[in-house]
């Protein structure tokens, strides 16, 4: 049975009391669960990490943090932004070159392989956004994940196989291990993925953002068929 990477991002989504309310509804089922060969990690707003960090302490959740971007420039006078060494205070992840941070804020391969750098130096993981097999991923990245643009909140996915060939074209070109798919991903949908060859895992968003629909998801990811 492979190893599978289930992560979800809570993009600009939830204040606190939203979160503590999320959690409350995940930690039972997920507590009760036999998680084999999956990691899940969450990558919430900056917002959220010191409550879920503590939190994932203090009840010994089986889920590892993730934030969704890091600046492109150390600790110092940059207005704004959030340091890979204030996020590595928190979390074990950071996401990077998101589509929406390319499409809403400009961000260029160039400055993300700043992004990549900065991070690996704090000791973060990452995981890489990309929209095809076309696109180059930085040296040092950890985890790519394939999330076609058009696929991202629309309800429509790329077909499993074709998911499974992009993939499978990154790896040979970026010599990452681990890649996933990413793009209206849901409890429904979600084995047809896991079941292909070169897929290791999903990046959901709109899934994850309820706690019974992201628990079902991981089981329904986490159950051979
Ligand atoms: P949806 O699962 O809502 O389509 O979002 C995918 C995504 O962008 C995850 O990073």
């Amino acid at each position: 049975m492979k190893s599978l990477f289930i992560a979800g991002n809570w993009k600009s989504n939830k204040t606190i009391t939203e979160a503590m309310e999320w959690l409350r509804n995940f930690q039972f089922p997920i507590s009760n669960f036999q998680l084999k060969n999956t990691s899940i990690i969450l990558c919430v707003p900056f917002t959220l990490l010191q409550i879920f960090k503590e939190q994932i302490k203090e009840s010994g959740l089986p889920i590892a943090l993730g934030a969704q971007d890091v600046s492109p420039f150390p600790e110092g006078a940059y207005t704004g932004e959030v340091s890979a060494r204030q996020i590595q205070e928190f979390a074990d992840w950071v996401i990077i070159g998101h589509s929406e941070r390319r499409k809403y804020f400009g961000e260029t391969d160039t400055l993300l392989k700043e992004k990549v750098l900065h991070a690996k130096e704090m000791g973060l993981k990452t995981i890489y956004c990309v929209p095809d097999e076309t696109t180059i991923v930085p040296a040092g990245v950890d985890v790519v994940a394939y999330e076609p643009v058009w696929a991202i909140g629309t309800g429509k996915t790329d077909t499993p196989q074709h998911a499974s060939h992009v993939t499978s074209v990154i790896k040979q070109k970026s010599s990452v291990a681990t890649v996933i798919y990413g793009g209206s991903v849901t409890p429904d949908n979600v084995a047809a993925f896991i079941a292909q060859p070169f897929i290791d895992g999903v990046l959901a968003g709109g899934a994850s953002l309820d706690p019974q629909t992201f628990f079902k998801l991981i089981v329904v990811a986490s159950s051979p068929s």
